[in-house]
């Protein structure tokens, strides 16, 4: 048990997708895992443990942003061994060729977080996702005739940023979209060495200013999930 998961040590698998979306995990885990049991209903934030072709999966929620996604990884790392984490999010598009709809394999993950400056005396730090799970991604989404998009991300902690050119230097570096949770998974990851990806699918373009409904938000893209579970 940690202070906000309620899993017993061993109820936790060693590789866990994460999902901002609680009721995403809750998914994920009912339509594509066998044998599940959720661990955790603490706050919402759903865990459960199944299995999928064989292997011993788990799907935890972790709420948006970095400070909330930041106690889950390291809960889930430090209380209960996770070795390996993927997470499964949305994320806006900032460069014109990127639809609705398309899959981004995160490559690295700048951010505005003051997280880096607090935990690394005003240094910044690149944050890199696991090169091997990136290569495996690559791999399942050619066997799985998924079309994947590989970059640079960035992480921010404004979603409503009062600067609407705020992202233009971003845009002009080509950093491909914009969420709210990989930089602090990349770093925590790096820092405890364990492997991590992001998969993200896109969900608005801040350049097309096209953008879903909530209702499409929340529905699971079905390639992310098969992509992560694969390379899980
Ligand atoms: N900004 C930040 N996070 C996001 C966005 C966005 O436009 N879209 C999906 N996640």
């Amino acid at each position: 048990m940690s202070l906000h998961i309620e899993a017993k040590r061993n109820e936790i698998a060693e590789t866990v997708l994460i999902s901002g979306d609680p009721l995403r995990a809750k998914y994920i885990a009912t339509k594509m895992l066998s044998e599940v049991s959720c661990y955790n209903e603490v706050r919402g934030m759903l865990g459960y443990t199944g299995w999928y072709k064989g292997k011993r999966v788990s799907v935890q929620g972790t709420g948006m942003g970095i400070p909330s996604t930041a106690i889950y990884v390291h809960e889930l790392i430090h209380e209960y061994g996770v070795k390996k984490i993927i997470r499964i999010g949305t994320c806006g598009a900032l460069q014109p060729n990127l639809e609705l709809g398309d899959i981004i394999l995160a490559e690295a993950a700048y951010t505005d977080s003051s997280t880096h400056l607090l935990n690394h005396t005003s240094m910044d730090l690149a944050s890199s996702g696991a090169l091997d799970l990136l290569q495996q991604a690559k791999e399942a989404a050619l066997d799985h005739s998924i079309i994947t998009h590989h970059g640079i991300i960035f992480s921010t902690d404004t979603f409503y940023a009062e600067d609407m050119n705020r992202w233009d230097s971003w845009i002009k570096r080509g950093v491909l979209g914009i969420e709210m949770e990989t930089s602090i998974l990349y770093s925590l990851a790096a820092k405890n060495n364990i492997k991590a990806l992001s998969i993200l699918t896109v969900s608005d373009n801040l350049i097309t200013k096209t953008t879903s409904t909530s209702k499409e938000r929340e529905e699971v893209s079905l390639k992310m999930i098969t992509l992560a579970l694969e390379i899980a």
